[in-house]
């Protein structure tokens, strides 16, 4: 265990300490260089080290590094706000900051509540979303989240009045031939409904969801008619739709928000992450101008919400810098065609190991699950943590990916995220799979190891 100063993620680990970072690499104090393939926590939309970036931090400090915003305001806040509100879809015209995800999620389920009892709802209070999901750490978004895991050791002090639906993937009830089926989609769409008018219409105020499912089942894409679906639903029962960008806004599926793909407007998107890439922390909402108009004139202009660093000079400065670098460098359509290649890439290995499963997502937002047996569809044990091992192989050859565990009840099945910067070139992702299929065969011969030494694959 160790003994310093730092209350570590792990008191059990070993950090490598990283000294310099550079475009998709990390170089750590003996060296080492490491390709960064999970972007941090798919964070570094750019990749690491851009001067621009800096520069524009500096030139904020420079003139004014701090105002609180309920005296003053700034001109970066403006300017970012304009430049987010014009790449939105078209009635998301109104931006929101916050430090980083979860804030930025409990921002929006309160301006969700507020914009309800405005309009006269008070019986507004529930929230639907989905498990598998994950909306951030605190208490309300932990609630709202999917993650049973995370959830466990605060069972009884979860927010009540959520209401969590299966995503249109579930090994619990489906298997993967109904999950290929078009009618899937329609047939979670009607369940959705029938929960809707269970619970009373009237007594729920938002639905939050991730378009595309970041960590919690490594980069699920729902089927086509998913999205809209549930665009109708909130529609037609007066549900706020909450579209969690956090992991997928500012480019990373391939298109600027991941709701794009399927021309699907929900009323409020969250964002952190790529929106500085994160150069500082920076979160936020885009709000319709339905809800705008609520505040503006059922809360006299009073939304009943906000934090000390709201619309941070220098993080809206690392903001505004880096979505002009990813507007300048085509990173949208270059996660787009990059990806493309990349899961190609990957197709050949799943193609190779027996136990690379399910390949999936969009852009440089790539999944893929490690199994005992894809063909029968066998999950490793959770004490396996077949993942985490993998990563660790990787790691140990020079790659970091993102490593997760528990598409059922929070405990089976692995996978592991693939989400480098959306700047990687072909070069560099032929060095990614290289490092990939290294540790393919190494996690191959650990298997066969542990197989002969404890009978785990028997
Ligand atoms: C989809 C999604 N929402 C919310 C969060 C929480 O963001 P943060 O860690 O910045 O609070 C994350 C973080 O991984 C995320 O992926």
């Amino acid at each position: 265990m160790k003994k310093d100063h730092v209350f570590h993620r792990d008191f059990n680990k070993d950090y490598p300490l990283i000294e310099k970072a550079e475009g998709i690499y990390l170089i750590d104090n003996t060296g080492k260089k490491y390709i960064d393939a999970s972007s941090g926590a798919v964070a570094v939309n750019i990749g690491h080290g851009r001067k621009e970036i800096i520069d524009a931090i500096v030139e904020q400090a420079e003139k004014v590094s701090f105002v609180h915003t309920m005296r003053f305001e700034t001109q970066i806040q403006s300017d970012l706000s304009e430049l987010i509100a014009k790449l939105a879809p078209e009635t998301l015209d109104t931006v929101y900051f916050t430090s980083g995800g979860a804030e930025a999620n409990e921002s929006a389920l309160k301006l969700a509540r507020q914009c309800h009892v405005g309009r006269g709802n008070q019986k507004k209070t529930k929230i639907l979303s989905h498990w598998n999901s994950y909306h951030g750490n605190t208490m309300w978004t932990l609630s709202a989240g999917g993650d049973n895991k995370r959830r466990k050791l605060y069972k009884s002090d979860l927010h009540d009045g959520i209401i969590h639906e299966f995503p249109p993937y579930s090994r619990l009830i489906e298997d993967d031939k109904e999950r290929d089926d078009k009618s899937f989609g329609k047939d979670r769409l009607r369940r959705i409904e029938e929960t809707i008018i269970h619970e009373g219409p009237d007594t729920i105020s938002c639905f939050i969801l991730e378009p595309i499912v970041g960590s919690q089942i490594a980069a699920l894409v729902p089927p086509d008619n998913y999205l809209r679906g549930i665009r109708e639903l909130c529609s037609k029962y007066d549900i706020l739709m909450i579209a969690d960008e956090v992991m997928t806004g500012f480019g990373r599926t391939g298109e600027i928000f991941a709701v794009n793909h399927w021309d699907v407007v929900p009323d409020i998107i969250t964002f952190a992450k790529g929106v500085s890439s994160a150069y500082l922390p920076l979160g936020g909402m885009i709000v319709n101008d339905a809800i705008a108009e609520t505040i503006k004139n059922e809360w006299n202009g009073k939304f009943a919400h906000g934090f000390t660093f709201s619309g941070h000079p220098l993080s809206l400065a690392a903001g505004k810098a880096n979505i002009d670098y990813v507007l300048n460098h085509d990173l949208v359509n270059k996660s787009k065609t990059q990806g493309i290649y990349l899961m190609d890439r990957m197709a050949g290995l799943k193609h190779k190991y027996n136990f690379i499963g399910e390949l999936r997502g969009k852009g440089l937002l790539i999944g893929f699950e490690i199994v005992k047996d894809k063909k029968q569809n066998v999950a490793f044990e959770s004490d396996f943590q077949a993942a985490e091992v993998f990563n660790k192989i990787s790691i140990k050859n020079g790659a970091v990916l993102y490593p997760g565990q528990g598409e059922i009840n929070g405990e089976k099945f692995d996978h592991i995220l693939l989400g480098p910067p959306l700047t990687i070139t072909t070069e560099e992702i032929d060095e990614l799979i290289k490092i990939i299929e290294k540790t393919c065969d190494e996690y191959f011969d650990y298997l066969e190891k542990t197989e002969n030494e404890d009978g785990l694959l028997s």
